[in-house]
């Protein structure tokens, strides 16, 4: 969602900012806008739309300059219009801000009453105004006292009396040279240059030009000059600052058209620098993980799991219920983020609660971990960014190793959630004692193996993939079928459909075809059925049966050399046999790029779907 830039040093600013709110667009956004501190003033843009926009009208600005914040908004309070964007101005400051004000209405309320006024819709506007106005009521009081000290103080009473999640980022026109800002729960990444400070809400627009960070903590103000970012608490904490591994050239295209097809081509590497050091020598041996004894201590006491995420993340979760089932059979219990908030989860000695997020900020997920770490339960967190705020709030981590994911669409995140998944049962079912005679188990530690292998396979077709999905833009409805471990894929392949082509898609359990979607069935409908030779085989083959005679288009996604299923299809895509724990990662594959072909048919913004956001920061 929103994105912050801010940088002050010794460069020209504005490259900086424009690069960096270009390299935040695919957070999901409406309109863009940066200030300036220019010749003892500000000079503010904003625009409605593209960043590009921004950057078009920009041409002539910002030479000279060497400070400024900038900002994409993706509008909550008030119509994405250049009105609403940010930087938003009140009286010396000038503000961005990511997050939600909660009382924003009461505050507005009090200080209307004070003869404030307001320019915009937005609660970004009343932080702005409340920082002014609570630092002119300290000025007054304050004689003699810095004008640095006056503006903090103001920022620390609107700390007191704002409610919500947020990240500020300011600047004071009686303060040249710095930039001021508050971390309390949106997250804010800071990294000293040799030319200056630079600011970011996200890795992305920070590790092009240095991979020495620092996320700051929660609940702190900081000052950020050219010689550096610090802290002004009391306690004036140290800032400590970690080397990433993430490069420019991974938040690169690399020569694809988009970054969802550079994410879909990267699966066999991400999905093997995920295992890399993790596969045991031997099926009797424990996979290697960073916290070795903590983790074993874990899983011997489990009793239940609960898995929690939201989207694509969610279905990563439902798979993992049927490994954790039967290898380690283990009570595991899935549910959406923004559900299991606000219901009223049992919480008993032995109960574990992962929680699994490519970005680690969405907020339903992250509220339901800090529920969970509330009732003092084990926590765990399955994410891809380092060091994002679930991954550190997690009582510890089985990070994937997807690198930046930019397309909205996740890819690659969710095949490398879904690989450390299945090690993750295996391992279980090892700690339980519970592997023994499972054929299953053998053939999914030789399926994750071999799995970057057979994902090159799958992916040596895709031009056949995307072109089927060319075909599909005309249909009325896609449904997408499976059973058991390709139910979860099924209901992956119609939000990844629904979310890059806007047409209708839904996905079900094969099963339940005939208990009420069976009536969606003719000429114009698409059915796109898993059927791998798994045990459920015989059984989706008579839901073929029952959507053929119906007169539905079928397209099969089933095992190679399947002349059964490939007969009852209109369209057949045979994959690689791989195991029961692994055929669910093949079989995505097809899935991400039949809508990729269909949303590039129908022209639409493949890496920035229209409404969605890649961090979903906001409830
Ligand atoms: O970053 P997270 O995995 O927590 O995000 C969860 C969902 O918002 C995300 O998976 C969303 O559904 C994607 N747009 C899927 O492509």
């Amino acid at each position: 969602m929103c994105g912050i830039v801010g940088y002050v040093g010794k460069n020209q600013a504005l490259p900086i900012l424009l690069d960096g709110l270009k390299r935040l667009e695919y957070r999901g956004y409406d309109s863009a806008g940066f200030a300036l501190f220019s010749k003892g003033n500000f000079e503010i843009k904003r625009n409605a739309g593209p960043v590009q926009g921004l950057v078009d009208a920009s041409l002539e600005c910002g030479k000279t300059e060497t400070q400024g914040i900038a900002h994409t908004r993706w509008a909550t309070h008030g119509a994405p219009n250049e009105t609403n964007a940010h930087p938003h101005r009140a009286g010396d400051i000038v503000l961005v801000h990511n997050g939600i004000i909660e009382n924003y209405s009461e505050i507005k309320t009090m200080l209307s009453r004070e003869g404030v006024k307001f320019s915009s819709q937005t609660d970004t506007e009343v932080f702005a105004q409340l920082i002014e106005f609570r630092r002119r009521e300290i000025a007054k009081k304050s004689e003699g006292a810095t004008a640095e000290t006056i503006l903090l103080n103001a920022m620390k009473q609107a700390m007191t009396e704002v409610e919500g999640h947020y990240a500020i980022v300011l600047m004071s026109q009686s303060i040249p040279g710095k930039i001021f800002g508050i971390q309390n729960g949106a997250p804010l990444v800071v990294s000293n240059l040799k030319t200056g400070a630079l600011i970011a809400s996200d890795l992305q627009a920070i590790v092009p030009y240095h991979n020495e960070v620092c996320f700051l903590p929660k609940g702190e103000i900081f000052v950020a000059d050219e010689t550096g970012v610090k802290l002004t608490s009391a306690s004036n904490k140290g800032l400590s600052f970690e080397k990433i591994d993430w490069t420019a050239d991974k938040v690169e295209k690399a020569g694809f058209e988009s970054f969802m097809l550079k994410e879909i081509f990267q699966q066999p590497l991400v999905v093997a620098d995920t295992l890399t050091g993790r596969l045991p020598v031997d099926q009797k041996s424990s996979f290697i993980w960073d916290h070795q004894k903590a983790h074993e201590v874990l899983w011997k006491n489990v009793k239940r799991l609960y898995l929690i995420a939201c989207g694509t993340s969610s279905h990563a979760a439902m798979a993992a219920k049927y490994f954790f089932e039967r290898w380690a059979r283990l009570d595991c219990q899935i549910d959406i983020a923004s559900e299991f908030r606000y219901r009223s989860p049992v919480f008993e000695p032995g109960t574990v609660v992962g929680v699994i997020s490519q970005s680690g900020e969405t907020a339903d997920t992250l509220a339901a971990l800090r529920l969970a770490n509330q009732a003092g339960v084990s926590t765990f967190s399955i994410c891809n960014v380092p060091n994002s705020t679930i991954a550190r709030e997690s009582g510890f981590q089985y990070p994937t190793k997807a690198g930046p994911e930019i397309g909205v669409a996740s890819t690659k995140a969710f095949t490398s959630q879904l690989t450390i998944l299945c090690a993750l049962a295996l391992d279980v079912a090892r700690l339980r004692g519970l592997q023994d005679g499972k054929e299953s188990v053998q053939a999914s530690f030789t399926g994750l193996a071999r799995l970057p292998q057979d994902l090159d396979q799958v992916l040596s077709q895709s031009e056949t993939f995307m072109k089927m999905g060319e075909t599909l833009k005309d249909q009325r409805i896609i449904l997408f079928v499976g059973r058991g471990t390709m139910y979860p894929i099924a209901l992956e392949g119609a939000l990844k459909f629904k979310e890059l082509t806007y047409l209708p898609a839904e996905g079900f359990a094969a099963g339940e075809l005939k208990h009420g979607p069976i009536a969606y069935i003719d000429p114009k409908v698409t059915v796109i059925t898993l059927a791998p030779k798994d045990e459920w085989y015989s059984k989706t083959i008579s839901n073929l049966e029952e959507i053929r005679a119906r007169g539905g288009h079928i397209i099969t996604i089933g095992t190679e050399g399947d002349e059964e299923a490939k007969r009852l299809s209109n369209e057949f895509i045979g994959l690689p046999q791989s195991s029961w724990g692994t055929q669910p990662i093949l079989s995505v594959i097809p899935l991400q790029l039949l809508a990729y072909g269909c949303a590039k048919a129908l022209g639409r913004n493949i890496d920035k779907p229209r409404n969605l956001a890649k961090s979903v920061t906001v409830e």
